[in-house]
């Protein structure tokens, strides 16, 4: 058993812009060091394509175990297309989904907030999301994803067969519903759960179950059902009638896509990926910015960090206690974005457009 050592952060910057966006989240991390006399021990590695360009794999042992021992991983963004051709085992994202699955972090928390200097960026009318603020609960370790028998094999008649198998057990699903009841009773109390249990039996149980749990355990909470398509219309009709959604792995990914945009700045919108806590309550975590390598602006100096930054704050905040720290961080970036500071994905008419380190000095100057 490998056990996770307290305060160690592992930096796993990745492809694309996720090196750019790190870098600023180490700065960060340095500062509270330096200023705080926080004993935050950094490490880095490889992982994803660049992994796969050094040593032929997405993921090395020597990386995986120390993303084991870490209480803290960091992860920037993997993947690009300069990638896109290899084996489907040698693809940048199985290092992502290897870290998910075998670190046991089933319950992925992405958060969909409206920030009010942002309004004008999203699509939607200005009245349907200010104010928006979502936890999508997705579950990371089950469903489609890794379900078995899967494959592609060939059949009669030349033709071949995909295969995905969608599974879900009861504990896999009382534990992902059990973090979302715990949520919902810190902010406004209300889960909706969805499913598709009108045509699939994996979702009827998820269904199910997450009713029984409700009953026995979280009565004061108030749950409410929806299909999964219903729920992507009812994120475009009226965002704000949610709370936190809870859901599995595969609608979770489309959900929390389509929850993000409605935000107007994927830039800003970070995630956790959080394990179970052991009997000395130590919890293995994940967190990343949910944008993505963008290797169309990678190298530019002019990706947006805040969503990394955002992540290392739930970091503070689910995984290393320090709630205040967390507060006052992103207290910073709000400071800095009522500044008029905007990377250029979200730059418009009269703010000060900021190049990716720029806009990571200045939140650390709001930090002093
Ligand atoms: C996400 C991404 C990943 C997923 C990819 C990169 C494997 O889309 O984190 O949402 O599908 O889970
Ligand atoms: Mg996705």
């Amino acid at each position: 058993m490998i056990k996770v050592k307290k305060r160690k952060i592992l930096l796993l910057p990745g492809d694309g812009i996720g090196p750019e966006v790190i870098l600023e989240v180490k700065k960060i991390i340095n500062w509270f060091n330096d200023k705080k006399s926080l004993d935050f021990e950094i490490d880095q590695e490889l992982v994803g394509g660049c992994s796969y360009d050094k040593h032929g794999t997405p993921i090395t042992d020597e990386v995986f175990y120390k993303a084991l021992e870490s209480e803290v991983i960091m992860l920037g963004a993997v993947g690009g297309p300069t990638w896109d051709n290899l084996e489907f085992s040698k693809k940048p994202e199985r290092a992502l989904l290897k870290l998910r699955k075998e670190l046991k972090l089933f319950a992925n928390l992405r958060p969909a907030i409206c920030f009010k200097q942002l309004v004008d960026a999203s699509t939607l009318k200005p009245e349907v999301v200010s104010g928006l603020d979502i936890m999508i609960v997705r579950e990371l370790t089950g469903g489609i994803y890794f379900g078995e028998p899967r494959g592609i094999k060939p059949i009669e008649n030349g033709e071949r067969k995909g295969i995905n198998t969608h599974t879900y057990t009861t504990s896999e699903i009382t534990r992902v519903a059990r973090v979302a009841f715990d949520l919902a009773r810190k902010r406004s109390n209300k889960v909706t759960s969805c499913e598709k249990s009108n045509v699939m039996e994996a979702g009827q149980l998820w269904k199910e179950e997450v009713k029984e749990l409700h009953e026995k355990e979280y009565k004061d909470v108030e749950l409410s059902h929806m299909l999964a398509d219903n729920c992507a219309m009812q994120l475009l009709r009226n965002p704000k009638q949610f709370d936190v959604i809870v859901t599995d792995n595969l609608f979770g990914d489309m959900l929390s896509d389509q929850a993000s945009m409605l935000t107007g700045s994927l830039g800003l919108l970070p995630s956790a990926s959080l394990g179970a806590k052991n009997k000395d309550g130590e919890m293995r975590a994940m967190y990343e910015p949910i944008h993505g390598s963008a290797p169309d602006i990678a190298g530019q100096g002019i990706a947006n960090p805040i969503a990394s930054i955002l992540s290392f704050a739930m970091a503070l905040r689910y995984s290393l206690d320090l709630d205040k720290e967390a507060d006052v961080l992103e207290k910073a970036v709000q400071d800095v974005l009522n500044d008029g500071l905007r990377t250029k994905d979200i730059m418009s008419e009269g703010m000060k457009e900021t190049s990716t380190s720029a806009m990571g000095d200045a939140i650390i100057s709001k930090l002093q």
